[in-house]
């Protein structure tokens, strides 16, 4: 197939696709196809929370569910006593479970590696043990750079087990970026690993680690793993370096686990705010627990003793945290946790690996899947994906297009798709459908998970019900709630809880349609006001995308003197079209059209690349910086800094 054809396919698989409802075989054997499990939880959402913190195992039981009246400084199983390790590890292997495997991990090179559960807790004890040996204790800090490997969930866990506070920076950030958070969090240890590949090459995560610690008083040791191929490069000898073959192999393969309190603090997960400074999300035991357990049961409908899931994040994300370390460990599945790049050494290595690994649920993010479609359908049609029956999606609105297109090239047009709203601060999936009830729609998150709360307000405060849009709140207490900023309450106040006083403020807005599904429209930040009316880069981006020659786009609000604001794009074209003048100005209209004329892009650049995270998330900021010919803003999260330097040469030029 030409891509215009293709393209031409998936307007035809668009008009058809206006819903999904779950099959019937699939709602059968869900871990929740009766729909009136939302109003029993709403009835009384902290027993809904409880009856979920109960399936976990307790040291010791709490005395009260939740103690919101220090708001918004939430307890939640207030004296409650637990580890989140055991949930993650023992519990399975005390249940005869040991010998299920908890990763087939898979090296970019295709170095392979299995680990049941009990090689896991054994595994997970020596590091611990090995991290005591070194002094750390419980309430310490402990900052984790490694790549995707299983050290990376065996140091999260080993953290968890002696109630170090463990902080995991994810291996792609700058060496000033671990610095800051290094230091902002007085880290008494960093583990990480030397070296590791990536689409073919090899970081050399030491040499960051040495670069970033060398201005870092309070590290006392760093703990290296080595990749084992003689990659790492980085020089040895400072007195504070330690390796882990002598500090965590030698160690027994039991330790006993600190009694944690359900408040006290299990991890500090740094995201960006509004300021250049980053914020350390604290996240505590019990709650959180209970959260991640109870989402990935029932979002990923997870079968533990059949499923093989992959969660395609980096742990170093929440996303990694919650559906890749403690939900799915905790509820005992086996995953597929992978090294290395998408498209290494091929473009079809995820669907290679998902047929290799038999893998039955899959997470990732819209950016990847824009990707895929991008690089073609033939990739996953070369490879026999029929184990899958539930697919995910996270991190930003997915678009029609790409939903109707992960349905059915990935899904085979039968696996339902969960479109999962939530942040590092929520801990856990808020907005989403249930797979075995909600008769989805694309490009909409659906509705609150049980016993979530959310509301849409307008900038006075006022509920808009029914269909409309507005800023979306979370109006109810959870058990995974951040409990604050890392030594910064008062930032943790303004941040979330001023804007609505006492409500939790995510930044984010959203629209309810007739049928009562919310529909996620992106960052506030990213919100424009045209002529006075509000409109979301989100849904101008869609649109563009929606064009046969449009691979992805991003659009940014411009200062303008008549408008206010107006809208710009960026565009990267499907290869087979043609940049220039004309292909802009029907851009243009093709947006005109399909929203109004208000929301027509100003202009519309053609661009080989976007400036995006890591993470893959598009850095408007930056494109504003270029459009408004400003200096250029921080650019250390930035996967690849010479993207702008083509951008910046282009916009000079003017339109196209
Ligand atoms: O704007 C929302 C967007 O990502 C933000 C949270 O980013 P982060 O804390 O990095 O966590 C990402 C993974 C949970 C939100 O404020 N976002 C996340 N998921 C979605 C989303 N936007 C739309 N739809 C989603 N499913």
């Amino acid at each position: 197939m030409t891509e215009t054809q293709q393209s031409t396919a998936l307007d035809t698989l668009l008009e058809e696709t206006r819903s999904f409802t779950p099959p019937r075989e699939f709602v059968a054997q869900a871990n929740v196809n009766d729909p009136e499990v939302y109003a029993r939880a709403d009835a009384d959402f902290e027993s809904w929370w409880e009856g979920w913190a109960k399936k976990l195992n307790w040291d010791q039981p709490w005395t009260k569910v939740l103690d919101w009246s220090n708001a918004p400084y939430a307890k939640w199983f207030e004296g409650g006593k637990m580890n989140a390790s055991v949930q993650c590890l023992d519990r399975h292997v005390a249940d005869g479970n040991g010998t299920r495997v908890a990763f087939h991990w898979e090296g970019e090179s295709g170095d392979v590696r299995t680990l049941t559960y009990a090689d896991m807790l054994a595994e997970v004890s020596k590091v611990a043990n090995g991290l005591r040996s070194l002094g750390i204790q419980k309430g310490d800090r402990v900052a984790i750079y490694m790549p995707m490997v299983p050290e990376l969930a065996m140091t999260v866990l080993a953290c968890a087990r002696i109630g170090a506070i463990f902080s995991v920076v994810f291996a792609g950030f700058s060496s000033t970026s671990l610095k800051d958070r290094v230091q902002d969090q007085e880290a008494k240890a960093v583990v990480c690993a030397d070296a590791c590949w990536r689409r073919g090459k090899v970081l050399d995560l030491k040499v960051v680690v040495d670069e970033a610690v060398a201005d870092c008083p309070s590290v006392e040791n760093v703990l290296i793993w080595k990749r084992g191929d003689g990659i790492g490069t980085a020089a040895t000898g400072d007195p504070r370096d330690v390796y882990w073959d002598d500090v965590v192999v030698p160690q027994p393969t039991d330790c006993l686990p600190e009694v944690m309190d359900a408040e006290d603090i299990l991890f500090i997960l740094y995201t960006s705010g509004t300021t250049g400074k980053p914020k350390g999300i604290v996240h505590t035991t019990g709650g959180y627990m209970t959260g991640a357990y109870a989402t990935t049961n029932l979002v990923f409908d997870l079968k533990p003793e059949k499923d093989v899931y992959w969660c395609t994040a980096d742990i170093g994300w929440i996303t990694g945290h919650t559906y890749i370390v403690f939900g799915p460990m905790a509820n005992g599945v086996s995953q597929v946790l992978y090294e290395g790049a998408p498209d290494f050494p091929q473009q079809d290595r995820f669907w290679a690996l998902i047929e290799k690994y038999q893998v039955s649920v899959f997470y990732t993010a819209p950016t990847a899947i824009r990707a895929f479609m991008k690089w073609g359908d033939q990739h996953p049609a070369a490879h026999d994906l029929s184990s899958l029956r539930l697919l995910g999606s996270v991190g930003e609105p997915i678009n029609p297009e790409a939903w109707v297109w992960y349905l059915h090239h990935i899904g085979g047009g039968k696996c339902p798709i969960v479109d999962t709203w939530w942040q590092t601060e929520t801990g856990g999936i808020m907005i989403t459908p249930l797979p075995g009830i909600t008769t989805t729609v694309p490009g909409s998150a659906t509705t609150p998970f049980p016993g979530i709360s959310a509301r849409l307000l307008d900038e006075e405060g006022n509920e808009i019900k029914g269909a409309g849009g507005g800023y979306l709140v979370l109006d109810r207490p959870w058990p995974a709630m951040l409990r604050g900023i890392w030594g910064d309450n008062a930032r943790f106040e303004e941040a979330y809880w001023s804007r609505y006083p006492g409500i939790y403020f995510p930044g984010d807005g959203a629209k309810r349609d007739e049928q009562g599904f919310l529909w996620i429209l992106g960052r506030v930040d990213d919100v424009m006001n045209v002529s006075g009316h509000r409109l979301s880069t989100m849904e101008i981006e869609s649109a563009l995308v929606s064009h046969e020659a449009v691979a992805e786009a991003a659009v940014i609000g411009v200062p303008h003197e008549l408008k206010g604001q107006a809208p710009v794009g960026f565009v990267i074209l499907r290869s087979g079209f043609e940049a220039g003048p004309e292909l802009a100005d029907e851009l243009r209209k093709h947006v005109g059209t399909l929203i109004g004329g208000l929301a027509r892009p100003e202009q519309v650049h053609f661009t080989p690349e976007l400036p995006k995270t890591r993470s893959g998330k598009i850095m408007r900021r930056l494109l504003r910086d270029v459009a408004e010919g400003k200096a250029i803003g921080d650019t250390t999260t930035l996967a690849d800094p010479g993207v702008l330097a083509g951008l910046q040469a282009d916009y000079e030029k003017g339109d196209s």
